[in-house]
């Protein structure tokens, strides 16, 4: 009797494994239920890390109210960002639970959320400076894995690429080549979570464009103030601080928009970042 019970018993198993609750499912070998973000804590945050070329983690407190506001356009980003291939991997970690507190330390959390984006497994570490919409995360971070600077090839292109909202950076050289160029992609690596950067061989196409500019020049579009600076300084140092004083509003607008709060973090964190004349408008 034994043989014919074992079957169905077999079947019965198998077919209670298929249907239980939550479903699971791999990511990069990683168990996941029900949620696409990833719950990472002390004892899993350093191995998860060190298998992602690109993970993005958000630093949430329980009670924080943006944090929950946040909390269902993060999901429905991740979902939508974990489909792509490769996939782009969300997580989010406890920061103010006490057994998280080194991490918390090490990756300098001081207000919530604190949304970071790793890299490289680990060594390379930025701020996220997107918007915390569904499409606007999205959009955002669909961005950053691609390449640091995109080509503009066309008046279409440029006038897609820079808008009327963010500071964007558009490197003119005549050819994508040299120590300007490589200069420059060093830096648009660097500060690409704040600043979107481009390249093109035609200063023509750009708006208030230039038949006669060749480059190597750099152009700095903004919203606010004089609306565009140009540079022909190639240095590494040089241009970081082109972009930091001429990206920073005289006036920095203390409201819901998200896509200055990292103006008014930087005005804390570097007050000398627009000599003396920058200051906040509190409305
Ligand atoms: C990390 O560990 C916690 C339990 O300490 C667990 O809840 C979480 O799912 C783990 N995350 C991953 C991605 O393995």
């Amino acid at each position: 009797m034994d043989v014919p019970l074992a079957l169905p018993f077999a079947t019965l198993v198998v077919v209670l494994l298929l249907s239980s609750g939550p479903i699971a499912a791999e990511v990069d070998g990683t168990a996941v239920l029900g949620e696409a973000v990833l719950t990472l804590d002390a004892g899993n945050f350093s191995e998860v890390v060190a298998k992602h070329e690109f993970i993005v983690v958000e630093f949430y407190a329980p009670w924080c109210g943006h944090c929950k506001e946040l909390a269902p356009e993060y999901e429905k980003a991740a979902s939508m960002l974990r489909k792509r291939d490769p996939p782009v991997v969300l997580a989010k970690v406890d920061a103010y639970d006490e057994s998280n507190k080194e991490l918390k330390d090490k990756y300098k959390v001081h207000g919530y959320p604190a949304i970071k984006i790793i890299r490289k497994g680990g060594s390379d570490v930025s701020a996220y400076g997107g918007p915390r919409d569904v499409e606007g995360i999205v959009e955002y971070l669909t961005r950053q894995v691609g390449p640091a600077s995109l080509e503009i090839r066309s008046a279409v292109d440029a006038s897609r690429s820079i808008g009327d909202k963010g500071v964007v950076l558009v490197g003119v050289f005549p050819e994508f080549a040299g120590i300007e160029y490589e200069n420059f992609m060093a830096v648009a690596n660097k500060m690409r979570t704040d600043y979107d950067f481009f390249h093109t061989s035609d200063a023509s196409i750009l708006p208030r464009g230039d038949l006669t500019v060749k480059g190597p020049l750099l152009r700095l579009f903004k919203p606010f103030d004089e609306l565009f600076v140009d540079s022909q300084d190639f240095d590494d140092d040089a241009i970081k601080k082109f972009i930091e004083v001429s990206g920073f509003p005289t006036v920095v607008t203390f409201d819901a928009d998200p896509t200055n709060h990292k103006f008014i973090e930087r005005y804390y964190s570097t007050p000398s970042a627009k000599t003396g004349n920058a200051f906040l408008a509190l409305q």
